[in-house]
């Protein structure tokens, strides 16, 4: 099962390189406005790719350090940003690689490619992650994606879009369900190549 994901992202970007282009996604530069606001100065991007998300983010001062299960896209990282940014190899689903509290996370289109138990468990270990009074944000896609419902459905809004990946469409009360008990304080739509949704938590300081 593991290896299945792996060898998927591990051929996607052999084969599609920088399949996302340079640009950071519109969460992104959300994310980074509200972290420079909020003074945060570390984070932790789980899921971080060839690293299009996380310069934006070091360019305006903040340590980012990452999780990645395909080794090609480290390689991409390392090659287009340099050797100081810190990425652990591996799946999120054995998080923690490090005994860090960082002042942020931010997990983009990752969650909803995993599977019930692993949400929860992703969801559960980034909070524990965090430093008091600090925010982890997720981006997910949206049930009004045009692809909510195509392909073969394995559970309740979960659907296996094409050959190895499967997908968990969100709406408000699953992202309530989900996050009500980790800091859930906003929820608010944004667009990037599907309708996505941009979950924000703090964790408390007390
Ligand atoms: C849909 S992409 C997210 C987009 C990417 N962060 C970007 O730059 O736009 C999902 C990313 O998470 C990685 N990934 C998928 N499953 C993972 C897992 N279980 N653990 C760690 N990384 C994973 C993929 O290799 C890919 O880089």
């Amino acid at each position: 099962m593991e290896n299945e994901k792996t060898e998927f992202w591990e051929s996607a970007f052999v084969e599609k390189q920088e399949m996302w282009g340079f640009a950071p996604s519109n969460s992104a530069i959300l994310v980074k406005d509200f972290f420079v606001r909020e003074s945060v100065k570390n984070m932790l991007i789980p899921g971080i790719g060839y690293g299009r998300n996380a310069q934006i983010f070091r360019d305006n001062g903040i340590t980012v350090t990452g999780i990645e299960i395909s080794k090609t896209a480290i390689e991409m990282a390392r090659k287009h940003y340099g050797p100081d940014m810190i990425i652990h190899h591996g799946s999120v689903t054995d998080m923690p690689f490090d005994e860090y509290r960082y002042e942020g996370i931010f997990c983009y289109a990752l969650i909803h490619l995993l599977d019930s138990s692993e949400r929860a468990k992703l969801i559960s270990d980034c909070y524990h992650q965090l430093s008091a009074g600090g925010y982890m944000v997720f981006t997910v896609i949206s049930k009004e994606a045009p692809t909510y419902g195509k392909g073969e459905m394995i559970s309740k809004d979960r659907y296996e879009i094409f050959d190895g990946v499967k997908m968990f469409f969100y709406d408000r009360d699953s992202i309530n369900a989900e996050f009500g008990n980790f800091g859930l304080f906003e929820i608010t739509e944004v667009s990037e190549n599907f309708p996505f949704f941009l979950i924000k938590c703090r964790k408390g300081t007390d």
